[in-house]
């Protein structure tokens, strides 16, 4: 299942929606799609602020977008709003109160419903615990925390109070946390006893003990802890607090914080080609209507509608598409805890479709690699349920093969649901290339058009529009309300990752390679940079190799991907070892829990490979390009002139035969 170029040229199959679902949708035909996308580019500020006019603001804005200080944005400029309160108080007045906000399944089976009226209770409780224990405005939080609905309580409760969060995904390790909190300045940390994945118990509050233990997290005063696996956490006097105990005592009134539409709302850390993660920062308004309006065209949300989308909170998907986007709709949202793979029963693949079946979920959107894995684990695991309620499908994360999408659009979508394929980023803050469903006939595996507001293109070295099917980068040409405002602290870098390649022109460089065919929809590619795209998640080769370095014996490392049937990409460490040590495979085991410990299990290499060199150019520059190749196959193409020591080659070559 290759994702390159050539395997989607000829795909040309074409799959327009029902007429049944365009009569429905707020966007039924490909004409109204193109009226309102050539006025939301025409006049983008109007196509905005007619869309954040449909949302609560205490104070409106003066002026839609300042891009004065260009690449640094700011959006609905003087207005004043809560994105907390437009997620939960805009729904209370009327019968939205007692609808159910959110259906949340534990991994073991237990489940619970939150209506709106009792996440907002929710949400203000915890609002004032946090304000009770000395969490004020501007202070960053980091949320460490299994899909609970209280994940979602803490993000709220944060946005309510003004204070930054930053979610750590709970398959993070302990340095991981560190280095985010150290980056962020993190003053809190809120976290639960365990958490339930495949079967066992996630220990996070122990991660997050080990984490606070080393440099850089001196400045932690308080660290929440839920209680939701039951056993034994050591809680630290003066410092940790239970979760139930810091609401038990608090007051349910909490007016929302009035707060600047600039004012930051959240940081995500995400990997980068270079160094430690890079903090995504976005901010009140603009994130807020970004996911607000593309949550209401994409999955063309009904109040009847219950939505489900399968990622964690702890990536831009859940932020964006469990937690705000949706809630901001009025949406009921299902929020599972586990894995697909893991029900009350060993390895049952059915769980996702039990669900789908017991909780009549009508939007289900997930990820190419998970259809995959569904895919492997056979059509015998969804056909045993009632699939019906559903009536439309997503997938996100990275290119979806033509084949998958066919599978989840007969099996899943029985023929019947538009499959939306959504391109976008933790820097976008929202969905940017998608179909809108009523409108846009799909074809397998191209996100189609770019969504209302969205001036995306293809674009050459010098920033020109590159030819049908011809490859190029992708950039966004316009700034958008949902756009990162800087990397945390570190403005030059912003400016230099995502505006310096075409800085004249002002694009946004996404770092992406893709096409566009003759009827102009994006065929994304991939990554241009050292970044990985696995099962969906992004990681730095930069990263890896220096998890690897760390360790005692290792002298060098060079990591690279390589095609994964099931992941999309697969991590392959090419490593040296320091001078008197000697491969085998516990150190090879070794090495791969180590860096498990240093980033987490999701960056923990498939194959480590020892070798006595690196192929490095003269000037000392490890050629990847040639380590990629051995990895997919063993032939070596292009120009290998500049390499030092082609024996290197040979030798590793050698291995990959052997
Ligand atoms: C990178 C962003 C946005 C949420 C999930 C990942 C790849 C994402 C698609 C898609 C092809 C995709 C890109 C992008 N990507 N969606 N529908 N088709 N590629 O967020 O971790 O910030 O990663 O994921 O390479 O740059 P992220």
């Amino acid at each position: 299942m290759s994702t390159n170029i050539e395997s989607h040229l000829d795909e040309t199959r074409l799959f327009p929606p029902s007429q049944g679902f365009s009569e429905n949708a707020r966007i039924g035909s490909r004409a109204a799609y193109d009226a309102l996308y050539r006025k939301s580019i025409e006049s983008p500020e109007e196509f905005w602020s007619a869309e954040a006019e449909e949302l609560q603001w205490s104070r409106k804005w003066d002026q839609v977008l300042d891009w004065s200080k260009a690449p640094f944005a700011k959006w609905f400029v003087g207005g004043k709003t809560n994105i907390s309160a437009n997620c939960l108080d805009r729904h209370l007045d009327g019968p939205r109160k007692d609808k159910t906000a959110i259906i949340w399944e534990g991994e073991p089976g237990d489940t619970r419903t939150l209506t709106y009226a009792e996440l907002h209770e929710q949400v203000c409780l915890f609002s004032n615990a946090l304000k009770n224990n000395g969490v004020t405005k501007g202070d960053r939080v980091i949320i460490y925390m299994p899909m609970v609905p209280e994940a979602a309580v803490a993000m709220l409760a944060c946005a309510r109070i003004g204070a930054v969060h930053s979610v750590v995904f709970g398959g993070f390790s302990a340095d991981s946390i560190r280095d985010r909190i150290a980056d962020s300045g993190a003053t809190a940390v809120i976290t639960a006893d365990g958490g339930w994945r495949r079967g066992s118990i996630v220990p996070l509050k122990h991660n997050v003990d080990e984490a606070l233990n080393g440099q850089g997290a001196e400045q932690v005063a308080r660290v929440f802890v839920l209680r939701r696996t039951e056993q034994d956490v050591a809680m630290q006097e003066g410092r940790d607090v239970w979760w139930h105990d810091a609401v038990a005592g608090a007051s349910s009134d909490c007016p929302a914080e009035e707060l600047d539409a600039e004012d930051p709302l959240f940081i995500l850390y995400t990997s980068g080609s270079t160094g430690k993660p890079k903090g995504i920062l976005h901010t009140t308004a603009g994130y807020m209507v970004g996911t607000y309006v593309s949550t209401k065209y994409v999955f063309d949300i009904r109040d009847d509608d219950v939505y489900w989308c399968t990622a964690d909170v702890g990536w831009i998907t859940g932020h964006s598409y469990i937690v705000y986007g949706p809630l901001a709709n009025g949406a009921t949202v299902l929020m599972y805890e586990g894995a697909p793979n893991q029900g009350t029963k060993e390895a049952d693949w059915g769980r996702f479709w039990e669900m789908v079946q017991r909780h009549k979920v009508t939007i289900f959107y997930t990820a190419p690699t998970a259809i995959r894995a569904f895919i492997k684990a056979g059509e015998h695991f969804p056909e045993k349920y009632d699939l019906s309620s559903l009536r439309l499908l997503g997938t996100v994360g990275e290119p979806i093969n033509p084949e998958a999408w066919i599978w989840y659009h007969k099996t899943i979508g029985g023929e019947r649901c538009p499959i939306v394929d959504t391109w976008w980023q933790t820097e976008t803050g929202a969905i940017m290339i998608t179909p809108v469903p009523g409108a846009i006939p799909t074809k397998p595996g191209s996100a189609t058009l770019p969504f209302l507001g969205v001036d995306a293109a293809i674009v050459d070295e010098t920033g020109e529009e590159t030819g049908p099917n011809e490859g190029g980068k992708l950039v966004i040409r316009k700034p958008w309300p949902s756009m990162l405002r800087t990397l945390w602290g570190d403005d030059d870098r912003y400016v230099d990752t995502y505006w310096k390649e075409y800085q004249e022109k002002g694009y946004y460089l996404a770092g992406d390679g893709a096409r566009r065919d003759e009827d102009g929809y994006f065929w994304i590619v991939g990554r241009l940079d050292d970044v990985l795209n696995v099962s969906g998640h992004r990681l730095g080769t930069a990263e890896v190799e220096s998890a690897l370095v760390s360790h005692d014996t290792v002298a060098e490392s060079a990591v690279v991907g390589r095609p994964d049937e099931i992941k999309g990409q697969g991590v392959v460490a090419f490593v040296t070892l320091k001078s008197g040590i000697e491969p085998n495979e516990d150190l090879n085991k070794e090495l791969r829990n180590h860096v498990g410990k240093v980033i987490g299990a999701i960056a923990k290499p498939d194959e480590i490979r020892f070798t006595a060199a690196l192929p490095k150019t003269r000037s000392g520059k490890i050629m990847r390009r040639l380590l990629k190749e051995i990895c997919a196959g063993g032939k070596i193409s292009g120009d290998t002139t500049t390499l030092e020591d082609f024996s290197v080659i040979t030798s590793l070559q050698g291995k990959e035969e052997g």
